[in-house]
């Protein structure tokens, strides 16, 4: 018999080579392949073409069940969801560690349980003790919760497939700590986490219950973070924020059964979560006076229009050495590449001037209609001039420098001009030009046009 081939799977992204590289050739990432456990060789002439069931086809439009979704209790944890949880589907909730992924599955079980439903939360990480001061802290301490702390898989599917009701909401924290003796390796490694989330998945397929696993998102790549279960979950979930900041954003990544780019707003707070129902103004808060270099955007998160003020700082460097760009909340490539059509297409100069770019309030822009608030900010640092207070700037800059039309004008333009953001700078298209509502609105064709009116005075 051939001898078994050794196998190294990265804890990143879970692909598997022959060969240890310190880089993986699928993520790119350092120092995650590890040695796994030898999978069964399979000969050449293993033949699978016969001695199997026949399985049936079916038409598409079989008259099914119709999906019925359940509300957590926690509107914007179900509009992140897409509009609630669905029965015998699993979704995989990442983040960082300390970002409140335990607190806010702990309220919606809690919600749930109120609410008549079963709600199960087994903690592989926290003693039960420490879950039910937390829970005091939340205020739910008399929710009738069924928790646990268990990291054995068999255990729990034992427990739970001898009580009489199974579970409408069930939580794994995490699925990072949770073990199958059917499986070779420590607790964390990817086989281990493949393998103790196939098992929970399994089961909660054929039992109707919408389950969530916890995973850590990890650097190191000692353990195998989510990225190694996205294909096996209907749900991707990730929980994000700046820990010095109050505020955090559930973003959906992958969503089988709706929409993904619906985000749920909340406020890290002495009492838990809470919900944050109207984002519009939260990322804008404290902007007394008008400073060179800082400009509001009005972004869409899903359907919502979202105020955040992009700061742009411009550093003229005297010495020859490289100048930096550091970017936060935005992309670096972008970046990158706005700077070289503000040279190239408006004659300024960046090149011997450190670059430094920020957005307010620990956001993470992920809008391509950022541009052009992100140049007008890099051109009002660059000629220290404050932009008008009350104005909004939206569009997508191409390479030419046109400024493209983007999506949810309409929405942006409103939503600001509510806020007292009257003045709104955008693409020279149909929604900027149409007159009637409230606000000025200025459409900007090419970026030098944008450059001109700033240096002019806007
Ligand atoms: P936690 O839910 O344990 O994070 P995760 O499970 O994602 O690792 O959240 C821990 C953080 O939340 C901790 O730093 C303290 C903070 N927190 C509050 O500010 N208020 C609260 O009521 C609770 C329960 C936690
Ligand atoms: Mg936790």
């Amino acid at each position: 018999m051939a001898k078994p081939k050794r196998r190294f799977a990265c804890s990143a992204c879970g692909s598997v080579t022959n060969r240890w590289q310190g880089q993986c050739a699928d993520c790119g990432e350092w120092n995650t392949l590890t040695e796994e456990a030898p999978a069964t060789v399979f000969s050449a002439k293993h033949d699978l073409s016969s001695g199997g069931r026949a399985i049936s086809f079916e038409p598409l439009d079989m008259p099914g069940k119709a999906l019925v979704r359940r509300g957590t209790g926690i509107a914007e944890f179900d509009r992140a969801l897409g509009g609630g949880l669905v029965p015998g589907s699993a979704i995989l909730m990442g983040g960082d560690p300390g970002i409140g992924k335990s607190t806010l599955l702990l309220q919606a079980s809690a919600k749930v349980a109120q609410a008549g439903g079963l709600a199960v939360y087994i903690s592989g990480e926290e003693a039960t003790g420490q879950i039910r001061l937390r829970a005091e802290r939340l205020g739910v301490a008399a929710a009738p919760i069924r928790l646990a702390a268990s990291t054995s898989v068999r255990d729990i599917l034992t427990t739970l497939g001898e009580m009489e009701e199974q579970p409408a909401f069930l939580v794994i924290d995490s699925i990072q700590c949770m073990h199958s003796d059917q499986i070779e390796g420590a607790p964390g490694t990817v086989s281990q986490v493949r393998g103790c989330a196939f098992e929970l998945i399994r089961y909660a397929k054929e039992n109707g219950v919408a389950l969530v696993l916890v995973g850590h998102v990890t650097k190191d790549g000692s353990i195998a973070g989510p990225r190694v279960l996205e294909h096996m979950v209907d749900v991707v979930m990730s929980f994000e924020g700046e820990r010095s900041h109050q505020y955090r954003i559930l973003r959906n990544l992958k969503n089988r059964f709706g929409p993904v780019d619906e985000i749920g707003v909340f406020a890290m707070e002495g009492q838990g979560l809470t919900e944050v129902g109207n984002p519009s103004l939260l990322f804008l808060s404290g902007r007394e006076t008008a400073i060179a270099g800082s400009a509001v955007f009005p972004a869409m998160e899903g359907t919502r229009p979202v105020l955040v003020e992009i700061q742009a700082l411009i550093v003229r460097l005297q010495s020859g050495a490289t100048p930096r760009r550091a970017v936060v909340g935005w992309d670096n490539g972008r970046l990158a590449m706005l700077l070289a059509v503000l040279e190239a297409r408006c004659g300024l100069n960046f090149s011997s001037a450190e670059v430094y770019l920020n957005v307010g309030g620990g956001y993470r822009l992920a809008d391509p209609a950022a541009d052009l608030a992100v140049a007008a900010a890099l051109v009002s640092a660059l000629a220290d001039k404050p932009l008008p207070r009350e104005a909004v700037w939206f569009g997508e800059v191409s390479l030419a420098g046109e400024i493209r039309p983007v999506a949810h004008a309409g929405l942006r333009l409103r939503e600001s001009a509510k806020l007292g953001f009257g003045d709104a700078f955008g693409p020279a298209d149909a929604a900027m030009s149409q007159k009637g509502e409230a606000g000025r609105r200025t459409g900007i064709a090419l970026l030098p046009n944008l450059v001109d009116r700033i240096l002019g005075g806007a």
